[in-house]
């Protein structure tokens, strides 16, 4: 059965329970048919391959972060033809999360609305289980995306990011250093001038440190909001060019609400993304572009529904691009239909 009748008869159904329960549905019901070999017949995308960071992307064509919060479905994921794919958020210690429910779809706008507040297992069982996919082990592209725990103060912030820096780094090809989701309070403080020059000054000196020990040099990226206007995009580029950052990852989800006023949902607390935030993504990943000209690679994501959408996110300046919410919406087909849309 091709992957397309599978979602068209499965998304009824996942459409019917809430957000959540969905996802913690069919992420084990992928696994599973990933290793009963049930997925082969996906067709995959054809090689593309791109050097991104030193790093040979195979196509790019990317999972966001988010989804697999704890790196356990990694394989089941691979299946779907992805480039590379980017696991956590992960912090230091295990924690819940936000209250359910927290993740609300809004079909009428191809929106998500969530507020999960970085629920995980802490990062020693996400390294065991990055440790144990294949994928990984047959050098798969993987990122590994970290931030902090909800208890750390804001001031300590940067303890956090080190000690997940620390013990991810010898199983990344990339590490994203997360400062832009919405659901954990006062985390976007840290976009600002002075703090964002504290914590990437640590994070690459940890950086250095950890290259000369694991004999290895593992690229950072910098994953950003949508909702900062052009003063800061350039405060921004500025601090990513003074610490000679890898690559920055543009945007994540957004706190405005303009685009679902009156929709079912449309008013819960948390970050939007889908449809809704698909041009204000553009506007960052231009501007930052405009910025950054080829220093610094830009990983564009936000709002991509269609094969169209990766294009014109290429054509405002990103290297490689990101799904998430258009996976929900539009199934696996969507990453074939991206990486031929943007194909050389
Ligand atoms: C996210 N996203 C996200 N990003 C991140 O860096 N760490 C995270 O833990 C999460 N968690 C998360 C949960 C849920 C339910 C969603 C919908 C999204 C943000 C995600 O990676 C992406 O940047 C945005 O969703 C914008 O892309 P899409 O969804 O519009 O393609």
């Amino acid at each position: 059965m091709s992957d397309k009748l599978l979602y068209a008869l499965a998304r009824p159904l996942l459409f019917s329970l809430d957000a959540e329960t969905a996802h913690n549905l069919t992420l084990p019901a992928l696994r599973r048919a990933a290793s009963l070999g049930l997925t082969r017949a996906c067709s995959k995308p054809a090689p593309d391959p791109r050097t991104v960071m030193g790093i040979v992307f195979p196509n790019p064509v990317g999972l966001a972060a988010g989804l697999d919060k704890d790196g356990a479905y990694i394989d089941g994921l691979a299946a779907l033809g992805f480039g590379f794919i980017e696991v956590g958020t992960v912090t230091p210690r295990a924690q819940p999360g936000n209250a359910k429910p927290r993740m609300f779809r809004l079909p009428a706008a191809n929106a998500i609305i969530n507020r999960m507040g970085f629920n995980n297992g802490g990062v020693d069982a996400f390294v065991a289980n990055v440790q144990r996919s294949r994928y990984y082990q047959e050098g798969g592209v993987l990122g590994l995306n970290i931030g902090k725990n909800a208890d750390t103060p804001i001031e300590r912030a940067a303890d956090d990011y080190l000690a997940c820096l620390e013990k991810v780094y010898p199983y990344a090809t990339y590490v994203t250093v997360n400062i832009s989701s919405p659901n954990t309070k006062n985390l976007r403080q840290l976009q600002g001038a002075s703090e964002l020059d504290a914590l990437l000054s640590q994070l690459k000196d940890a950086q250095s440190r950890l290259a000369d020990r694991h004999k290895r040099y593992v690229p950072i990226t910098l994953k950003i909001a949508p909702d900062i206007d052009g003063d800061q995009i350039r405060e921004i580029a500025g601090a990513l060019l003074r610490h000679k950052i890898d690559g920055v990852i543009a945007t994540n989800t957004t706190l405005s609400r303009t685009a679902v006023q009156g929709m079912p949902h449309g008013e819960e607390a948390g970050g939007l993304s889908g449809a809704p935030v698909f041009e204000l993504s553009n506007a960052v990943v231009a501007g930052l572009k405009r910025e950054l000209g080829d220093a610094i690679p830009i990983i564009g994501v936000g709002g991509i529904m269609k094969g169209e959408d990766a294009r014109a996110k290429m054509d405002a300046g990103a290297q490689l691009v990101q799904l998430y919410s258009g996976l929900i919406y539009r199934g696996p087909a969507l990453v074939r239909e991206c990486a031929s849309a943007i194909r050389r």
